[in-house]
């Protein structure tokens, strides 16, 4: 694997599956691979969970780590071509990306998107640029429109906790919030399930109320509806997730109440599971009394954030040796 982007890069998701959980298991059985091998984590954004396992992903590999905070301790980067840099921008991404991949022999970023011009983000300029420029593997950390990390874990705690014959039901349920936030985390999430309702391994459902319908690329074969009632009906998993509108981009519309998920609303699934990628804003993107509660996986999954990031790089030094 010589990058992760996107579930597309990766070439057999089942394998992978394996290698995060028998990495659970046996943590340092691949401390050898990253034996003089610089992993270097590039953050302009904040981040807690994506940092830190990652990081300790590749302790376990016998990497060592270097991590820079772009947005507070680096250069203000230029992206643009062909503009003469009189502003406030000091380094150019060219430059910039060509020296990191100098020090470094894989390299992972995060950049969210500015939520201002939809084509912009979507057209992922920045991720794409730092990946020509760097020359080396890159892994991301989230982009303007995926979080592929993320999703791994999550389908990697769904494999692990489910224990029956038949397909699970998986619900990506829209969550209020009062900040608009970006559509990565439930495009990623889409995605990967979609791939894995291709494959046979669950069934998937998208609840959001209208005007917050994710781009259809993310989404092909998904059962879509705009009541999260309906939706709920015979749940296994329920992943909770705010994320602005894509049509109005970057817009927090107005929607009908009910949208919190709480215990009363748990009522009608089989006991379900309830999934968020943290951080969480507790009782107005989800209730207090789930996350408190017996349904609440949100600490195993962010676990597992750990093993989805251990088995991607144990495959990027595996193409490196
Ligand atoms: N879920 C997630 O990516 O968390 P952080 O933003 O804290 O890394």
């Amino acid at each position: 694997m010589n990058q992760f982007t996107s579930v597309h890069d990766v070439q057999d998701i089942s394998q992978l599956l394996k290698d995060a959980l028998a990495l659970k298991e046996n943590p340092y059985a691949f401390k050898h691979l990253g034996e003089n091998k610089t992993l270097g984590l590039v953050f302009l954004n904040p981040s807690l969970r994506t940092r830190l396992s990652t990081q300790k992903a590749a302790l376990n590999l016998g990497m060592t780590v270097m991590v820079m905070n772009m947005d507070k301790e680096g250069w203000a980067l230029e992206t643009q071509d062909g503009v003469v840099m009189n502003g406030t921008t000091v380094e150019h991404i060219r430059e910039a990306a060509a020296v990191m991949g100098q020090y470094c022999d894989i390299l992972g970023l995060r950049s969210f998107p500015k939520l201002v011009n939809r084509e912009e983000d979507y057209s992922e300029d920045f991720f794409n640029k730092f990946m020509k420029y760097c020359q080396v593997p890159v892994v991301s950390l989230e982009s303007a429109t995926r979080h592929p990390l993320q999703s791994l874990a999550d389908l990697v705690t769904i494999k692990e906790t489910w224990k029956d014959d038949r397909r699970p039901k998986v619900v990506l349920a829209w969550a209020p919030h009062i900040k608009a936030l970006p559509q990565a985390v439930p495009n990623s999430f889409a995605e990967w399930m979609c791939k894995a309702q291709q494959d046979g391994m669950i069934d998937f459902t998208i609840a959001q109320p209208k005007g917050y319908e994710l781009s259809e690329d993310f989404t092909p074969g998904a059962e879509i509806t705009y009541s999260l009632d309906e939706a709920l009906i015979n749940a296994d998993y329920i992943y909770v997730k705010n994320w602005s509108s894509y049509k109005e981009y970057g817009k927090v519309l107005t929607y009908p109440e009910g949208w919190m998920l709480n215990n009363d609303k748990l009522k009608v699934t089989n006991d379900a599971k309830v999934m968020h990628c943290l951080p969480v804003r507790r009782d107005l993107e989800l209730s207090s009394e789930i996350l408190d509660g017996p349904n609440s996986i949100v600490i195993h999954e962010a676990g597992n954030r750990l093993w989805a990031a251990q088995a991607v790089l144990k495959q990027m030094l595996e193409g490196l040796q």
